[in-house]
């Protein structure tokens, strides 16, 4: 499996994203603001994902400071971080990440710059390495809600693309299919960027994982059928309820799921869950480029000029999900009470 993302030689090196399957090609970075572009424009994608590389960001914009004068050097890391900060609104790590650097440069405020530089670098090293470690952990706990022959729907892209590796729903079905379980996966295709058309399926082939493409309008049929036997997908922000932003076209496959019954999973790192917002209606939403709706990987499908209406994310209300799979196990509702313990432990 290609790495999404690793710092090489004074670098950041991106697994770009938007041009999977068709090729598998790499971008290097030298400065936060092409970091910044790269965020936006979905070249690295994925809530952990994303905040490992506004980290790395915040590392190069830190190096690209030339001068001398501390106070213009915190000034100009302020700039670094909100240029970072405004590239996607809705996915929490970014902001979890962003605000990790900001401690840690305050830690180190005394010190000289090099120094200051150096240890931003390895407390990026710490977020990458970190995720990594908890992925696996969520795969592990994650393991227990999957029998033996399960058939298993995910939506949008949770894996190792979406991460530094290992991925979150992903890693509970790669813990699965490494622990001998004879697992099969629906991939919904996951319109407008197809995210699990282009990258889940991608993923999982190469991991040899059995995995089978369905257009996202045909997970009812499935389960109406009664060929899916539990589903988990990521997060890109937990509010304290337990509401949960993840990819467009989630919310409709957790109402689906428990119109037949079926366990309905959210898997995602502690630093996912958002604490201070009372519930989903809280979360921002990201809305994109318009063309994304009416295109298809360049290719019109629309008329010109029609309206489009194109968010990016939806929020599936906290009594949809059978549990919440975090490095720390499994949260069970009520979300409330049950998310702030495991903030603590
Ligand atoms: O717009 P994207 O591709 O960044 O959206 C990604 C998702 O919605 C993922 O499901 C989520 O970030 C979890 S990734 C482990």
């Amino acid at each position: 499996m290609h790495k999404s993302i690793e710092w090489t030689d004074h670098r950041l090196k991106l697994l770009d994203q938007t041009k999977l399957p068709g090729a598998v090609e790499f971008r290097h970075y030298t400065g936060y603001r092409g970091v910044a572009e790269a965020i936006t424009t979905m070249v690295v994608r994925g809530a952990p994902a994303i905040g490992a590389a506004a980290a790395y960001g915040f590392v190069l914009g830190a190096a690209e400071f030339q001068g001398q004068d501390k106070d213009e050097f915190i000034s100009h890391m302020e700039e670094v971080s909100s240029t970072l900060a405004a590239t996607r609104p809705t996915a929490v790590n970014l902001f979890w990440a962003l605000r990790r650097m900001e401690d840690k440069l305050r830690e180190l405020r005394d010190g000289g710059l090099a120094e200051i530089k150096q240890g931003l670098l390895a407390e990026a090293h710490d977020i990458a390495a970190e995720d990594v470690a908890i992925n696996r952990k969520i795969g592990e706990h994650g393991n227990g809600v999957i029998a033996d022959g399960a058939r298993i729907l995910t939506h949008c892209n949770a894996g190792a693309l979406a991460t530094v590796g290992y991925g979150t729903a992903l890693g509970v079905i790669r813990t699965a299919h490494d622990s001998g379980k004879n697992i099969k996966v629906f991939a919904d295709e996951t319109r407008p960027l197809l995210q699990g058309a282009r990258l889940t399926a991608w993923e999982l082939l190469q991991d040899g994982i059995p995995v089978t493409l369905i257009t996202d309008s045909m997970a009812g049929y499935l389960m109406q059928k009664g060929q899916i036997d539990v589903v988990v997908v990521g997060a890109d922000r937990i509010a304290a309820n337990g509401d949960t932003a993840n990819k467009i076209g989630t919310y409709a496959v957790a109402v689906l799921a428990q119109a037949h019954e079926i366990p309905f999973y959210v898997a995602a790192p502690t630093s996912s869950i958002d604490i201070k917002l009372a519930n989903g209606e809280e979360i921002p939403i990201e809305e994109r480029n318009k063309l994304e709706v009416r295109e298809i990987c360049g290719c019109k499908v629309a008329p010109e000029g029609v309206e489009v209406f194109n968010p990016a994310f939806d929020v599936t209300p906290a009594k949809y999900i059978t549990g919440i799979i975090t490095e720390k196990g499994i949260v069970a509702p009520p979300y409330a009470s049950n998310l702030l313990k495991v903030m603590v432990r």
